[in-house]
């Protein structure tokens, strides 16, 4: 019984601990062990999305190649606790990829992955990392220990955030977007004109670093839900933020393919990785609505 006296049901049966722990290691090395593969390549776009491990594909992408990085990696909050979605409480947990055994584990790596990045990015190229408490600490460390120049932390305003079921701590309400550039000494690009004719606070002023964005809508969901997916509005305004048309971004952790949506609509290329067929898919059909050709209108409709 939540505190209002409304009911919650609870219809995500709980995996024990070391199940799921064993389960995570298995998806790991079993990901890690088959070759990565080109999953969908759209030319005319310049949109490229691979299956496989991040990590195996990061080592083998060319070096000063991209000019910006999204990533919105496992936050390895998955510790088979409970939140609180649509009125009813839910398993926190997003899959087997988002557990991790110790934070020596999740630090390690975040050291790789990121070091791999900045390895591919041109010397004058940026990375986003998105996460919460969970990561971001370990992020924020390793970015510093690896040489990146940290620009700013955005403070993303989820704005009508789920409850807190417990009562025993605020209500988790933002992410953070670490910006960074690729060494203290690159200058990065960055589109001030544009940001300052958004919201956040209001049109004709500074940008803030703290955005208020709403979660992903139902239409952006249309194709299946994704646990973790990011709202096409926060990625649109990263690359406008951060890069110029025709630049090339690259997505590690790519999901339903959030970051190529925005790229195509924004007239950026877009490389993704994923290590899950089914959000590929999901993926390739939000791909298909934002590049297709604009429909005729037929004669009857346009009243001509
Ligand atoms: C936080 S989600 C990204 C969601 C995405 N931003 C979106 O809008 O849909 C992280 C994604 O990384 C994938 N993933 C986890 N570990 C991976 C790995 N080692 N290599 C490639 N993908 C991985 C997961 O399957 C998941 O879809």
């Amino acid at each position: 019984m939540s505190k209002n006296g409304k009911q919650l049901s609870c219809p995500v049966p709980f995996e024990g601990l070391r199940v799921a722990k064993r389960k995570a290691r298995k998806v790991r090395e079993s990901a890690a062990a088959s070759e990565p593969e080109e999953f969908l390549v759209d030319r005319s776009h310049g949109i490229r999305l691979y299956r496989g491990d991040a990590l195996q594909l990061l080592r083998r992408t060319k070096s000063d190649f991209v000019d910006m990085i999204f990533a919105d990696p496992p936050y390895f909050l998955s510790n088979d606790g409970i939140t609180c979605q649509a009125g009813k409480m839910v398993s926190v947990n997003k899959g087997a990829w988002d557990k991790a055994e110790t934070f020596e584990e999740v630090h390690a790596f975040n050291l790789e992955w990121l070091a791999e990045c900045r390895r591919i990015l041109k010397p004058d190229g940026t990375i986003w990392v998105s996460g919460t408490m969970h990561n971001t600490f370990s992020v924020g460390f390793a970015m510093q220990t690896l040489g990146y120049k940290i620009l700013n932390d955005i403070a993303w305003f989820k704005v009508n955030p789920p409850p807190n079921l417990s009562c025993r701590y605020f209500t988790h309400a933002t992410e953070t977007v670490i910006w960074a550039r690729k060494s203290p000494r690159s200058r990065h690009y960055f589109n001030y004109e544009a940001m300052k004719e958004m919201p956040d606070p209001k049109p004709g002023k500074q940008m803030l670093s703290l955005w208020s964005i709403a979660p992903p809508t139902a239409s952006e969901k249309r194709y299946s839900k994704h646990p973790t997916q990011k709202p096409e509005k926060l990625l649109e305004r990263i690359v406008i933020a951060s890069t110029r048309p025709g630049d090339l971004v690259l997505d590690p952790f790519i999901g339903s393919g959030t970051t190529a949506v925005a790229c195509a609509r924004l007239k950026r290329r877009c490389i993704g990785f994923e290590i899950d067929g089914a959000y590929l898919e999901i993926a390739r059909r939000r791909l298909a609505d934002e590049v297709a050709p604009a429909q005729p209108r037929l004669a009857v409709e346009s009243g001509a």
